[in-house]
C-alpha cells in the first residue's frame, strides 16, 4: 500500500504494508539507521521517535496507524534547542559507553524536557524508566537530564 508520512517535517511516499513497522520503514526504506532496533517488542525502548512530539516506539507502531501524525527522528534532533542542548548535555557528562540504546534515550528525554522543561528527579526517573541500557549508565543519564532541566 501507499503511504504519504510527515517525517523530520518532510513528506515521504511510502510504499509498505500498512502492518510494516515504523521502525523497519525508517531503517530498511528510508536508509535512516539512527533509531535502532533493540527489542522489537515495545519493552527497551531503543527505537524511540516523536509522534506529534510524544515519544513513541517504533517498532510497535504499524505504519498503517501513523496517518496524518507528524514522525520526529534521532536525525532531527539537531535541529531543536532542547535536542541541541541535550547532545552537549550528553558529552559533558560522557554519557555514553557502548552507544547503541542512546538514541532512544535522547528522543525520549527531548520528548520528556519540550513538554515539561523543569521535572522533577522523579518525574526524569519515571519517564526514563522504559529505556533500557545494557552498559548502566542510568546515572549519567540522569544527570544530563537534570543539567538540561536546570
Ligand atoms: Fe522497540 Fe525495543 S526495539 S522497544
Amino acid at each position: 500500500m501507499a503511504f504519504s508520512v510527515t517525517i523530520n517535517g518532510e513528506t515521504r511516499e511510502i510504499d509498505a504494508p500498512a502492518e510494516m513497522p515504523l521502525l523497519w520503514v525508517l531503517r530498511q526504506e528510508l536508509g535512516m539507521v539512527g533509531t535502532k532496533f533493540g527489542c522489537g517488542i515495545g519493552m527497551c525502548g531503543a527505537c524511540t521517535v516523536h509522534v506529534d512530539g510524544q515519544a513513541a516506539r517504533s517498532c510497535s507502531l504499524p505504519i498503517g496507524s501513523i496517518g496524518d501524525r507528524q514522525v520526529t527522528t534521532i536525525e532531527h534532533l539537531e535541529k531543536t534547542p532542547v535536542g541541541q542542548a541535550l547532545q552537549q548535555a550528553w558529552l559533558d557528562e560522557d554519557v555514553m559507553q557502548c552507544g547503541y540504546c542512546q538514541a532512544g534515550q535522547l528522543m525520549t528525554a527531548t520528548a520528556l524536557l519540550t513538554n515539561n522543561p523543569n521535572p522533577t528527579d522523579r518525574q526524569i526517573e519515571g519517564a526514563m524508566q522504559g529505556n533500557i541500557c545494557r552498559c548502566a549508565c542510568y546515572t549519567r543519564i540522569h544527570r544530563a537530564i537534570a543539567e538540561v532541566a536546570k
